[in-house]
């Protein structure tokens, strides 16, 4: 029986309790996902056991088509690591040769993650990588011309939604989406519990310039991790 497609916009959709991306990059895959063609477009399997954001568009009780960024969109994205996460965006917000005319700013500590993400942008042009500390504003701001449309973090560092918040209330325009994947074992052990770590992150939230649309419970796909589904006011 064929599955029913529900898009998420343009470059990706829903089937059943798989989510796929249009491949900016025909013919190849990024972390060995499936691909599959229908006519002349080709499709790219996103594992949501690999990626926060894939999970929250299964887990998500809202829209999913919201959370991820629209094409030409500026997105900004913290802890990109080899990029596989970001090649999906990328499929969304650049399309095949960036015609769209997108920019995701991919961030990432590590010179070896940055080394595989610097392939990756070779051949998906409108990814920006960038080796620096995402923690350090002055390291990341030259990079970052103009306040962005989308952002999302994914860094397994202590203090991550102090990081969240002073990142986006400089670089992520009013009405922005913000994304925060949290994983709870990376603050400090003595912060206390998963629950406590959540509700800890959640209050620095609220006190910020971010509303909290969603706090996405990823259990199952991504364990210990809730991803902050927020926008900026
Ligand atoms: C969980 S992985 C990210 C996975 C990626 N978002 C994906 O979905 O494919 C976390 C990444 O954050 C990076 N990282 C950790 N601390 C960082 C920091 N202070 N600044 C920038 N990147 C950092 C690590 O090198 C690692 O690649």
């Amino acid at each position: 029986m064929k599955r029913r497609i529900i898009s998420l916009g343009w470059g990706a959709r829903k089937e059943g309790r798989n989510i796929w991306t249009r491949n900016a990059v025909k013919g190849v895959s990024v972390r060995k996902e499936r691909r599959k063609r229908d006519g002349r477009n080709e499709w790219r399997l996103w594992d949501p056991t690999k990626s926060k954001i894939a999970a929250s568009l299964l887990r998500t009780k809202l829209d999913p088509a919201r959370i991820i960024p629209q094409p030409g969109n500026d997105c900004l994205y913290l802890g990109s690591s080899t990029g596989g996460t970001v090649s999906h965006i990328h499929d969304c917000v650049c399309g095949s040769r960036n015609h769209h005319r997108g920019k995701i700013i991919a961030i990432d500590i590590s010179s070896r993650m940055m080394r595989e993400l610097v392939k990756l942008s070779e051949i998906r042009p409108g990814i920006v990588p960038v080796l620096a500390d995402a923690r350090d504003i002055a390291q990341i701001s030259p990079f970052v011309n103009k306040k962005v449309d989308w952002m999302h973090q994914d860094l397994s560092i202590s203090d991550q939604a102090k990081t969240f918040v002073k990142t986006a209330e400089i670089f992520l325009k009013n009405e922005g989406i913000g994304l925060l994947s949290l994983k709870a074992a990376s603050e400090r052990a003595v912060d206390g519990s998963l629950e406590i770590q959540y509700e800890k992150a959640e209050d620095i939230l609220k006190k910020s310039n971010l509303d909290i649309i969603e706090k996405i419970d990823l259990k199952g796909l991504e364990e210990q991790h809730v991803l902050f589904y927020c926008k900026m006011k």
